[in-house]
């Protein structure tokens, strides 16, 4: 059995009050660790403020960091900072990143290295584009970024992984991915994990689907056999639908 994820994804939202607000109302009404883990990812601003209020079953993500441990890097932030935090996430390669900030396979490659090395479990993002959807390049896009992703994982580490498949036309457009797709795409990536590493390895591992997520479509992806959680931007700025989706997420995992 693997343990469900939800995993909120703030981006660049919500001023210090807001991230309190937030914090204040979900902590003591999120399910418990031992059920399911619930994820806040937060502007890195925040993250000491959050994890100094974080609850016995929330924990804290930070949206990045750098691979180095220092360096004249100005405005990144290391895993050294990210440990000496409290953080004990960070997502890897989302596509805004990608896209706005230039982040190759090579940089996910490094960043996932540098999160395991440091005790930081990564959630890494994979997805295609629109155009990439459309010319049907999705599975070797996919097949592509795990294994750039995973180059010089072993296997010990391989499972502390937690993948996050995103298509990027679905991410932010209020329109998610079919749940057949979503579950065939995860499915897809777990088979890659398979034949990278093993079928314990595999089964082990969770991988989560993230674009338009919300309460309404939540069960039915979420009841789909290979998608072990949901990471989940706008939706999740709102303590009453972040924690509506944790609930159905466990309830559709336990069934
Ligand atoms: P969305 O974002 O839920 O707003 O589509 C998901 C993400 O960026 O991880």
């Amino acid at each position: 059995m693997r343990k469900p994820i939800l995993a909120a994804n703030w981006k660049m939202f919500k001023t210090r009050d807001e991230a309190l607000d937030f914090i204040y109302e979900v902590n003591g009404n999120v399910p418990s660790k031992d059920l399911i883990d619930t994820i806040v990812c937060a502007p890195a601003i925040h993250l000491r403020t959050l994890v100094k209020r974080q609850g016995e079953n929330l924990r804290i993500g930070a949206q990045n960091m750098h691979y180095a441990d220092e360096g004249a890097y100005t405005g990144e932030i290391s895993p050294n900072m990210l440990v000496s935090t409290g953080v004990t996430y960070v997502i890897i390669g989302h596509n805004e990143r990608r896209r706005y900030n230039n982040e190759s396979e090579q940089d996910v490659n490094l960043k996932l290295l540098a999160a395991l090395s440091h005790g930081i479990t990564p959630i890494v993002c994979l997805g295609e584009t629109q155009e990439q959807y459309e010319h049907a390049d999705t599975d070797y896009i996919l097949r592509e970024q795990v294994k750039t992703a995973f180059r010089g994982v072993k296997s010990v580490d391989a499972s502390r992984v937690i993948l996050a498949y995103e298509p990027i036309w679905a991410v932010g457009t209020g329109i998610s991915a079919p749940s057949e797709l979503a579950d065939q795409k995860c499915g897809l990536v777990r088979r890659i994990i398979r034949q990278l590493y093993n079928q314990e390895i595999a089964s082990e591992i969770r991988i989560l689907y993230g674009g338009s997520v919300n309460p309404d479509n939540c069960e039915e992806l979420m009841s789909k056999e290979n998608i072990d959680g949901a990471l989940v931007g706008g939706a999740a700025l709102y303590p009453d639908k972040f924690l509506k989706m944790c609930d159905i997420c466990l309830k559709c995992k336990s069934r």
